[in-house]
């Protein structure tokens, strides 16, 4: 028997709070004139101190379940894509399964940092298709604000908190994904990363004098990598599945910076800007989240017919990336 996995519900949830670039150029010096030219990020989301990537992944995972009309109870397996867990251990995916009573279901974390919404969808379809599992529901929560130096200017303006879900199953409607592309070079890892807090660098006095639980960024670099990857991960995806550009009706890239948006827009000359896909404006950077995020806002808005295909694109810490291309199949897309 042959399985095709699709998402068949999706889900987000943005804290309430509002953390402006007039909020910003209060607390560092920097302008709202630098922030919106530089990075299209006019205001970010800011989870409050008893939020957690667990909370906050229940929400959307909630919703997501709701969308896709399954129970917690019909969840076979749980997978959450963070680089803010809840803890080191247990996972937040197991804090999750409890909070939603997903009883039957196996749960556990991965770690791609901005593309382990991609890497999750991947590993999701894998276990559907294979039989393994028929329901598997896919969250990507973070809470960035925890591990951002406020008096870090050239970070501070970037990241947001937030958190998105689908359901991916072998039945029902919805969004057959079709191809899934990744990539990872660990040479890069140095340029993105989080120095202390893992097991190379506990927490000490020292690794907390030294500002080392925060998120450290060779912008710069990163961008160049960034733009270079995304544009070859998405071609290659769709080259896997023999599509061509002319076939994709949106294209949802990470939500990082504007620029780096643009750049790949650029590569994707057939494709109309207003179907280039952004909320970067709205939510900033909310690394794993942010590709889920755009998806279910998007859905929530355009009413797409069978058979049009959605390209989304990821980067990140690792270095890691990849591409995925979704289907609309069935009656519920008129
Ligand atoms: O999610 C994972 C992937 N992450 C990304 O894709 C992020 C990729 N990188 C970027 O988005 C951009 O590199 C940044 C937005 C982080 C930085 O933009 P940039 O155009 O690369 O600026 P820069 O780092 O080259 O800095 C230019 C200048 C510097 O001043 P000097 O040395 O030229 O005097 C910075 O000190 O801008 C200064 N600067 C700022 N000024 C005002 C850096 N941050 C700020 C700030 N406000 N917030």
């Amino acid at each position: 028997m042959s399985f095709i996995a699709k998402i068949i519900g999706t889900g987000a949830y943005l804290p309430e709070r509002v953390l402006t670039n007039r909020d910003l150029e209060q607390m560092v010096e920097t302008s709202n004139e630098w922030i919106v030219t530089r990075t299209g990020i006019e205001e970010r989301r800011i989870a409050r101190a008893d939020e957690y990537p667990s909370t906050m992944g229940v929400e959307a995972a909630k919703r997501a379940l709701a969308d896709a009309n399954i129970a917690p109870e019909q969840v076979d397996l749980i997978l959450v894509a963070t680089l803010t867990p809840d803890y080191i251990f247990p996972s937040t995916a197991c804090l999750i399964q409890h909070a939603i009573g997903a009883k039957r279901a196996a749960a556990f974390d991965l770690q791609a940092a901005c593309s382990g919404y991609l890497y999750a969808l991947s590993m999701a379809k894998a276990f559907v298709e294979t039989g393994a599992y028929c329901n598997v529901l896919v969250i990507a929560s973070e809470k960035l604000s925890s591990i951002t130096n406020y008096k870090d200017r050239s970070t501070c303006v970037l990241f947001g908190d937030g958190a998105a879900a689908c359901v991916i199953s072998a039945q029902g409607e919805g969004l057959a994904i079709e191809a899934i592309q990744l990539g990872a070079d660990g040479e890069q890892a140095n340029l993105l990363m989080m120095p202390a807090g893992g097991s190379r660098n506990p927490p000490s006095v020292e690794t907390l004098a030294q500002e080392l639980h925060f998120i450290k960024m060779a912008g710069n670099e990163v961008f160049k990598h960034a733009v270079r990857r995304m544009e070859s991960a998405c071609k290659d995806c769709l080259d896997r599945i023999g599509l061509v550009e002319e076939d994709v009706s949106w294209l949802i890239p990470h939500q990082a910076n504007l620029r780096i948006i643009d750049a790949i827009a650029n590569r994707f000359k057939h494709l109309p800007e207003e179907r280039i896909f952004k909320t970067v404006q709205k939510y900033g950077n909310t690394s794993a989240s942010s590709v889920g995020i755009a998806l279910d806002e998007l859905l929530k808005k355009a009413r797409l017919k069978a058979g049009e295909n959605i390209l989304l694109t990821a980067f990140g810490g690792g270095f890691t990336w990849g591409a995925a291309v979704l289907r609309s199949v069935g009656e519920r897309y008129a």
